[in-house]
């Protein structure tokens, strides 16, 4: 593809770079050249000409593409070798749990940069917005039996806020059990889909599907939402680079991925309680089914993730996702 060739060259050049050299690099004619440039420029590049000097890449869009993303991305073991990046789909996790039954390979990720019908847990819908987000999905095929797959969402939590901390010098703290949480607001919702296999029952593949709100201001998110959500910006007050965060996520998630399949969750445990907002904290405890409400002190996170809360009473259990939905004593967080 000339555009992507094109591109490359630019992107290493700082200086003007003359269609007469791109094109002797290339093997390209100069309309060839000029084709390039031109279908870059619709493509969102703000692409400098200048007679007698030729073209500069003076900047780079926002875009979700994977052009762009790879630009950022590093080598990785199995996310995101395979990477289809779209500009808009109903939801990430649709169409990566369709490829579940394709020979789509492990680590596979879908990346949109809009949600037409974005899921969240629980039924709920998530909030998409074109050219704001990062909505993300990886297929997961790890061969391990239904007791080691737990954690993966907590994971996924803590492969968030490590990509956050890379990228914006930030890192947010997790509610249990698994939103990123920046300013006592949700920055990022997770939701883990698994397939079994009919007959046996065995774990098909999972879909881990990450939103990340990044450029939302409080107007993107319905009067509801915006009540518990933030984004990048609204934290940090500055806008930050979809296509280098969706790298940095894609990273992370094939470093905890690694320790998942290894078995050795030390460090994503240690990582995962350093984060959790509510630990040594009072926290309200919201039965899945209904019920009454109880408040109950977070003391600890075993190794599959569920929390240890202990009761005014002082007897301690064990609470599940899925079970119980957390929240601070004062907000949605702490
Ligand atoms: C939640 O907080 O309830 C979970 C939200 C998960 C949203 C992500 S966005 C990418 C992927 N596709 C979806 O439809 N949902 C997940």
């Amino acid at each position: 593809m000339s555009r992507n060739t094109v591109l490359s060259l630019l992107r290493e050049q700082e200086d003007f770079l003359s269609g007469q050299e791109l094109s002797r690099r290339l093997g390209l004619s100069r309309a060839a050249i000029w084709k390039a440039v031109d279908a870059l420029r619709r493509d969102g590049y703000d692409i400098e000409a200048r007679s007698g000097l030729g073209y500069r890449l003076r900047a780079a869009p926002d875009a979700l593409t994977e052009t762009e993303i790879r630009n950022f991305l590093g080598k990785t073991a199995v996310i995101g070798r395979d990477l289809r990046c779209y500009p808009e789909l109903d939801s990430t996790n649709n169409l990566a749990k369709s490829l579940t039954q394709t020979s789509a390979p492990d680590g596979t990720a879908i990346i949109a940069d809009c949600q037409t019908a974005g899921r969240g847990r629980m039924s709920r819908s998530f909030q998409s917005p074109k050219g704001k987000g990062i909505y993300l999905s990886a297929l997961l095929r790890p061969g391990l039996p239904p007791n080691r797959l737990p954690p993966v969402t907590a994971l996924a939590g803590v492969a968030v806020c490590a990509a956050v901390e890379r990228v914006c010098g930030v890192r947010p703290g997790l509610k249990w059990p698994n939103d990123p949480v920046l300013d006592g607001k949700k920055l990022c919702g997770i939701l883990t889909e698994m397939s079994l296999e009919a007959e046996s029952g065995h774990v098909q593949a999972l879909v881990v599907g990450i939103g990340v709100n990044v450029l939302q201001t409080p107007e993107d998110f319905s009067p509801e939402v915006r009540e518990v959500a933030t984004s990048l910006l609204q934290a940090i007050g500055k806008p930050v680079s979809r296509p280098r965060l969706a790298a940095a996520l894609l990273e992370e998630l094939d470093r905890v991925y690694a320790a998942l399949r290894t078995g050795d969750l030390r460090d994503c445990h240690a990582a995962y309680c350093r984060d959790c907002v509510n630990l040594g904290r009072t926290v309200r405890l919201l039965p899945a089914g209904g019920g009454p409400e109880e408040t109950a002190e977070a003391v600890g996170i075993d190794e599959e993730f569920a929390l240890i809360v202990q009761g005014p009473n002082g007897t301690r259990r064990t609470v599940r996702s899925g079970e119980v939905s957390v929240r601070g004593l004062w907000g949605y967080a702490e």
